[in-house]
């Protein structure tokens, strides 16, 4: 028998002396639940539409617009004040000091407030949010030339960052002004080493940078990480019980991507979208590999929607559409960055699409899963909660393509009919086995698809990234992922040799696919479906009352002959259920199962089990066909 089937009683004795185990089971969720994000936050926010030339006017009209269109009965409801509105922090007791030229409700005396601007916003059914820099100063203050209300007054005065003010600044937007969202940007801990310009010139005091977009081994992970989780544990003290929402915006810098989901509700895993198409491909290609990384709680942020400017504007509906599409199928916050005064039917449609939203608000909190991948075309596939499927088949490319969705691909059998609803014609059709169809240039199919499940009496693991955390993923040292398209920036055009911007992930945990973009293959026999990870990973699973957990378990074909074998472990709820043999490179698959009937959380290890090492990287573990089973 090549699996032991432990009745979940065997304890592992641990000698006095040993160092802690890395990979030990806790029984427990350990990716933040904190705060309030069930499902992606949605709403509107200032920048892509105004910058930072952001005033009351223009924050109220956006609200009322969300309100009479429905848009905010849809679930788009947060209102949230980007970078712009502050004046200056006041000298005498550091009381940061709203620009009340531009928010006149704000001039409630010597102490602004935003108490009746987010009085107002909740009145209409909506929530408030803030904006602010875990540095001394702004992205704004730091990087923009010629930027709208610049912070003024002394150097002490134009400190407006939360760094050295983190509880009282907290307590303000929280506690005193009512704030339900913070946006909590990163450029003060970037951009102003002791040589930048604008600190030798004295505008700004340096600030030893902890994060360095082109370097990850030369970004501080740990301190970086450690600012944001202090800012965590001061919202979570002034917000007094009222749910919140805490977003990280460090850019995919810092390695943000491996712990965002640990310490915020939504976390920006790239740097700033433009309304250009090359640059929507880059943000959504940060995220595609991380469908493990988001969950109900904590959401990779792939930036604010760029739909209705640019490349996405009214005469490119095609865009839009894909734009909107995606970002609701990889469940990124869908956050409007357009001036809604300006609104026409056109658009509307777009950001009203209630079919469309009900995916990314989907309470099973699944990102959509890669299930085919070119340069050109790659199908997404997004498991709901009542079971049924969304899909999108998406020509990232200027030229129209073929694509053939098979029943496959939405892990659906083949000989019955796979019904599809086409979520933007409203079109509905069937095929079985496979159907082909055109994509124009840039085109997005939105599909809402039901049909008989392969797995009938249970749900694949990969089915349901909602529900795993890779709490240790086993990457040895952040490498940047270069499978991301690597766009123009208008900030730097073609000048140099391009951006090289390092977003670190690359090697992490990844539903239907091993890491380092390769296949789940185990000697010769390709799974198409799956968790792959690398040794020395622990997966948590929540369990929603599945009484078996089932898997093939061996080392992925993209690992190496000479190096060491891997054990498979399943836990539950702390206890060890099931271990499987030393797995070598080379050997078939071999099965493990467990009785999971009354446990909360499973976790999967996978160990690296002695042997030789020819590489830095571990070996790949591949659990195919995991699933838990009724
Ligand atoms: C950074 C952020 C943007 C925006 C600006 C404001 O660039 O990534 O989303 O908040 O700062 O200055």
């Amino acid at each position: 028998m090549s699996f032991v089937l432990l009745a979940g009683m065997l304890a592992l004795s641990v000698p006095a002396w040993a160092a802690p185990d890395p990979l030990a089971p806790s029984g427990r969720w350990s990716a933040n639940s904190d705060g309030h994000a069930p499902v992606p936050p949605m709403g509107w926010n200032s920048w892509n539409a105004f910058n930072s030339d952001v005033d009351e006017e223009k924050v109220l009209a956006s609200a009322q617009a969300l309100v009479d269109t429905g848009l905010a009965r849809l679930g788009y409801r947060y209102v949230n004040i980007d970078d712009g509105w502050w004046l200056k922090r006041r000298e005498s007791d550091g009381r940061l000091i709203i620009r009340t030229a531009h928010f006149p409700s704000a001039a409630t005396g010597p102490d602004p407030s935003f108490r009746p601007l987010t009085d107002r916003l909740h009145a209409m059914g909506l929530k408030a949010g803030i904006y602010s820099d875990i540095g001394r100063n702004s992205c704004g203050q730091i990087y923009t030339p010629d930027f709208k209300n610049q912070p003024e007054g002394s150097l002490a005065e134009r400190e407006v960052g939360l760094y050295g003010h983190v509880d009282q600044d907290i307590r303000l937007f929280f506690a005193e002004w009512n704030f339900d969202l913070i946006k909590v940007d990163g450029c003060g801990v970037r951009g102003l080493p002791a040589d930048a310009p604008r600190v030798r010139s004295g505008l700004y005091r340096a600030l030893p940078p902890l994060v360095d977009m082109q370097s990850l081994g030369g970004s501080d992970v740990a301190g970086v990480r450690k600012l944001y989780t202090e800012v965590g544990e001061a919202i979570r003290r002034h917000s007094h019980g009222r749910p919140y929402v805490y977003s990280l915006c460090l850019w995919g810098a810092g390695d943000v991507r491996s712990w965002g989901k640990d310490v915020g509700n939504m976390s920006r895993t790239s740097d700033d979208i433009q309304p250009l198409w090359g640059r929507m491909l880059t943000n959504l290609d940060t995220v595609t590999h991380r469908a493990l990384y988001a969950h109900p709680g904590s959401w990779n942020d792939a930036d604010m929607l760029f739909v209705g400017t640019g490349d996405f504007d009214q005469q490119h509906g095609v865009e839009a559409r894909s734009h909107f599409s995606l970002w609701a199928m990889l469940n990124s916050p869908l956050i409007i960055g357009y001036d809604l005064r300006k609104l026409r039917p056109q658009l509307l449609a777009i950001f009203g699409n209630a079919e469309v939203v009900a995916l990314n608000q989907d309470p099973a909190g699944n990102q959509a899963v890669l299930a085919y991948d070119s340069g050109e075309v790659q199908i997404f596939v997004k498991t709901l909660a009542d079971g049924s499927k969304a899909v999108a088949l998406f020509n990232r490319t200027g030229a129209a393509r073929d694509a053939i969705l098979t029943a496959d691909h939405l892990k659906m059998l083949p000989s019955s009919d796979v019904r599809l609803r086409d979520l933007w014609s409203k079109e509905e059709r069937s095929f079985r086995g496979e159907t082909k169809m055109q994509l124009a240039a840039h085109e997005t199919r939105l599909f809402r698809v039901s049909g008989d499940r392969r797995l009938a009496d249970g749900l694949y693991l990969s089915e349901q990234p909602g529900r795993i955390n890779p709490a240790v993923d086993g990457i040895p040292a952040p490498l940047p992922d270069p499978t991301i398209h690597p766009s123009i920036t208008p900030w730097v055009g073609t000048r140099g040799g391009g951006e090289h911007v390092q977003y670190g992930g690359w090697g992490g945990a990844e539903p239907d696919r091993a890491p380092y973009g390769k296949l789940l293959r185990v000697a010769g026999k390709s799974y198409d479906t799956g968790i792959g990870v690398l040794a020395g990973s622990r997966l948590e699973v929540r369990n929603a009352g599945f009484s078996q957990f089932a898997a093939m378990v061996g080392v992925n074909d993209s690992g190496r002959r000479a190096d060491g074998p891997v054990v498979f472990e399943v836990w539950g709820d702390g206890k060890l259920l099931a271990r499987s043999a030393a797995m070598r490179f080379g050997a078939a698959a071999a099965p493990i199962k467990a009785d999971i009937a009354k446990v909360r959380i499973v976790e999967l290890v996978a160990r690296a089990s002695g042997g030789t090492r020819t590489s830095a990287m571990p070996q790949p573990a591949t659990w195919a066909e995991a699933a838990l089973l009724k």
